[in-house]
């Protein structure tokens, strides 16, 4: 083989390897604000099950959604240990924050907290979002893995309140804005009366 055809070939499979590499990184999951509503001090019952109050005699008000996902890095590899966050209003559109009245059903929780498995992987009991004033209803998530952090928000795909959300539409790019709207659907169990959610952040 000719040097120079050598050389081509060379360069072309470098280049072919490297358009394959760039199309397979995912998007990163995009910014969106943390809010006023981040709680000041964390509840003292802070799980993974939003829907239940740890001595309280209750359950909470709303459409039980299981939220679920996987957290990894551009190229997929899944990220393990990482700090995964939600908070969002209660059924009745109030934060369990004292800026919003300290909530209205004392048996949501309010804001959850979980760490990722060794595959990436989270789990929430929820409910699902409902509007307030001004706003699509949405998730607010919160992903620490070291140094990296992640603060977005989870919309219902095929909401028409999405297309009039301020915070959502801040978001130029067409994909990335719907990278963050999912589908809240019912279980493929019939068994199973709560919607299932996947959301997959991916951090940057
Ligand atoms: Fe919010």
């Amino acid at each position: 083989m000719s040097l120079s055809r050598r050389t081509f070939l060379t360069g072309f499979s470098g280049l072919t390897l490297y358009s394959i590499a760039s199309s397979a990184r995912a998007r990163v999951t995009p910014w969106q604000s943390l809010g006023p509503f981040y709680p000041h001090k964390l509840p003292v019952d802070s799980d993974a099950d939003l829907t239940f109050v740890d001595g309280k005699n209750g359950q909470a008000t709303g459409q039980f959604t299981r939220l679920s996902g996987r957290v990894t890095d551009q190229s997929g590899a899944p990220i393990k240990n990482a700090r995964v966050e939600i908070w969002q209003c209660d059924a009745f559109g109030a934060y369990h924050h004292p800026r919003d009245g300290g909530g209205v059903d004392p048996f949501f929780q309010g804001y959850g907290q979980t760490t990722t498995d060794n595959n990436g992987n989270y789990r929430f009991k929820t409910i699902k979002p409902v509007a307030y004033p001004g706003r699509a209803p949405h998730i607010h998530m919160k992903v620490i893995d070291g140094s990296r952090e992640l603060v977005t928000q989870i919309y219902i795909r095929g909401e028409p309140a999405n297309k009039r959300d301020f915070l959502l539409n801040a978001i130029r790019n067409e994909q990335s804005r719907q990278s963050l709207e999912v589908a809240f659907e019912a279980s493929r169990d019939p068994a199973e009366s709560e919607l299932v959610a996947r959301f997959d952040p991916v951090l940057g």
